[in-house]
């Protein structure tokens, strides 16, 4: 009999794509969501793709009551913990929110994980827990810092799930940072489906090349980098799913907790980025410099070495693959889900 796991934001952007890379691979899969920032349709896209059913629960993470039933019904043996909120500019405006959100749905999740005697857990962190890095490849024992509310909840939590491993040596507890998430599954059914007008880079041009927007503005062309623009690790979403896998895998087999980036150890520059998805749709995307974005930093990008050395995992997409499927996925699908 497979093991249960049980993934919270399972309809989010990267939550969708490790669903479909777990049920593939013959884990048994529980999905939570309460779908703030994702829509139902995504599980019939994972049941289409994955030709199986996929039980899913409307549950806020904050809903103690709620998390308690669902596993008294369920035999979980682990947890991956996607869901929250992820957007810096909001997690200025609305701090409370995020911290109820990430860092309070963190707490009521593991008290509830705990009170059922599930001590696996693989947390969604970031790369943004670098702060402003002081060297580039970042490794995972760089100094830590934050500069917004969202990334002040991830270094929270981490901190949190730090403590708990430490009280309890029976916690097993994979922290992965992520860097920069882009691409969409090849079939182009899965993908991410910003609300509103998109903030981060790829789903920005995607839409300016599906004439939804009509220029991307490109933050800065005066930054210490080869041409001038920001530099960052973009990591296609199938690959960084497969990190999940990884992690989970060492959970089972190997008692202890550790941190480790998700990065591909490239860094690519916003005119690189733009270069790249010309040739993906075959069009030009018209830009406009405009002054940098408050916070950014020039350059961002991950030491892959540990992951490899732990997991047995690297990212094998090529950014031409990742802009690709991310043109696939907007083009199919050109107002989302
Ligand atoms: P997403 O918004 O697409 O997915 C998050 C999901 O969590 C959504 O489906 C949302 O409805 C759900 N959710 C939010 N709050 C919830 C709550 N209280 N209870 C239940 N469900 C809730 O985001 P994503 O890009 O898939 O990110 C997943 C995780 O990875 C997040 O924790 C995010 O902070 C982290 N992360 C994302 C990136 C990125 O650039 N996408 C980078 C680093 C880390
Ligand atoms: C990438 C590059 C921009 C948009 C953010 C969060 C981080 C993490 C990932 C969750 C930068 C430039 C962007 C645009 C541009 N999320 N850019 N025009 O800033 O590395 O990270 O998302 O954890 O916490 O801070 O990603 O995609 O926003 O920007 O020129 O319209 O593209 O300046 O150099 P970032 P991004």
């Amino acid at each position: 009999m497979a093991e249960t796991i049980l993934v919270t934001g399972a309809t989010g952007y990267i939550g969708s794509h490790t669903c479909v890379c777990l049920l593939k691979a013959g884990w048994r899969v529980v999905a939570v969501d309460n779908l703030s920032n994702s829509s139902m349709r995504t599980v019939d896209r994972i049941q289409t793709l994955c030709r199986q059913k996929l039980p899913f629960h409307l549950i806020d993470v904050r809903d103690e009551s709620a998390l308690m039933r669902l596993l008294s019904q369920e035999n979980i043996s682990a947890a991956i913990h996607f869901a929250g909120l992820k957007s810096v500019s909001e997690s200025i405006s609305k701090p409370l929110d995020y911290y109820d959100n990430n860092v309070n749905g963190s707490i009521t999740l593991l008290k509830v994980l705990h009170q059922h005697g599930v001590r696996k857990f693989v947390f969604s962190s970031s790369a943004t827990v670098y702060g402003e890095p002081k060297h580039v490849p970042i490794s995972e024992n760089a100094s830590l810092s934050a500069t917004n509310p969202y990334g002040r909840s991830k270094l929270f939590i981490e901190q949190i799930v730090n403590d708990l491993s430490e009280a309890d040596a029976e916690w097993r507890i994979a922290t992965l940072r992520y860097f920069n998430p882009a691409g969409a599954h090849e079939s182009g059914l899965l993908g991410e489906d910003p609300r509103g007008q998109p903030n981060n880079l790829m789903p920005y041009i995607a839409q300016v090349a599906v004439g939804k927007l009509p220029h991307l503005s490109v933050f800065g062309n005066d930054y210490p980098t080869s041409d001038g623009t920001g530099v960052r690790d973009y990591i296609h979403v199938m690959d960084l799913a497969q990190g999940h896998l990884s992690a989970l895998s060492r959970l089972y087999s190997r008692s202890g907790s550790f941190t480790v980036n998700l990065g591909t150890g490239q860094g690519v520059t916003v005119l690189q980025a733009v270069a790249a998805f010309e040739k993906a749709c075959g069009a030009s995307i018209p830009i406009t410099v405009a002054p940098r974005r408050a916070g950014d930093i020039a350059s961002c990008y991950a030491s892959a070495n540990k992951a490899e050395e732990l997991l047995n995992w690297k990212a094998e997409k090529t950014l031409l693959q990742m802009v690709n499927d991310h043109w696939r996925w907007q083009k199919q699908n050109p107002n989302g889900y």
